[in-house]
């Protein structure tokens, strides 16, 4: 796995199309020139006609926040894998822990991700605890969230897939609050574990892993050297060009 990975969790921000095209063009700017690194960028959907505009480098891709399991129907609010394709969207954040808050639930995930993939995009699904105690549940309930993707997936489908361990109570927080990197590394292990249970080793290493939870430009190289994963997704500091841009750069120092 050669390539290291940065995802841009936009989220619900910004609130201008202006806005979300300086950030984008910023972004786009400074990532131009680094050398094996894969990077997309997931605004709200409503920015996507404009964005992709700007014409998107090699390096730097569009993606959105989630999509819906079904082509088009009565659905009411949701967005289909069909409906961004003109945008050239290349991958759907999925079952990240605030929809799963609203109500998103493992089984909805699971059908999202297969759809996702059947139609040609990558699907980057998010998993994590939402608490850690002495007993070691959190490995439980990862491993439920996983098994609820993996068991509809063919072999094939991998090369269309991305982990995400998001543990939820390190979301939004300062960089000394994100988890620690030991810990980190414990998680990788077992996530690629169940991946080897499910579909064989080699397959199974292909699957690229990021860690998302309070990454700074502080912490972000930490994560990848010592904490095993491929790559990261990052929420707020993808919103600020200049700390996203050494978060790019810091995740490829050796
Ligand atoms: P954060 O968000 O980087 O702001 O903690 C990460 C995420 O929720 O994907």
């Amino acid at each position: 796995m050669s390539k290291r990975i940065i995802v841009a969790n936009w989220k619900m921000n910004p609130t201008s199309s202006s806005e979300a095209r300086k950030i984008f063009t910023a972004i786009k700017k400074g990532t131009s020139k680094l050398p094996e690194l894969e990077v997309y960028v997931c605004p709200p959907f409503v920015f996507l006609p404009d964005l992709v505009k700007s014409k998107t480098t090699e390096k730097v891709a569009l993606g959105t926040q989630d999509l819906f399991y079904e082509n088009a129907g009565a659905y009411t609010g949701q967005v289909s894998p069909k409906m961004v394709r003109e945008y050239k969207t290349k991958l759907a954040i999925l079952g990240h822990s605030e929809r799963r808050a609203l109500g998103e639930d493992n089984v909805v995930v699971g059908k999202k991700a297969r759809h996702v993939i059947s139609e040609g995009m990558t699907a980057l699904v998010c998993v994590g605890e939402g608490e850690r105690n002495d007993e070691g549940g959190y490995y439980t309930f990862v491993r439920d969230e996983l098994e609820a993707v993996l068991t509809g997936l063919k072999r094939t489908d991998l090369k269309k897939l991305i982990l995400a361990y998001e543990p939820i109570w390190a979301i939004g927080k300062r960089a000394e609050e994100a988890l620690d990197t030991k810990a980190l590394y414990e998680m990788v292990l077992f996530i690629r574990k169940i991946l080897i249970e499910h579909f064989g080793r080699t397959p199974a290493e292909r699957v690229p892993i990021l860690y998302g939870g309070s990454v700074k430009a502080s912490n972000a190289h930490q994560f990848v050297t010592e904490g095993g994963v491929n790559g990261l997704l990052v929420g707020s500091a993808s919103l600020n060009p200049k700390e996203f841009i050494t978060i790019c750069k810091e995740t490829l120092k050796k």
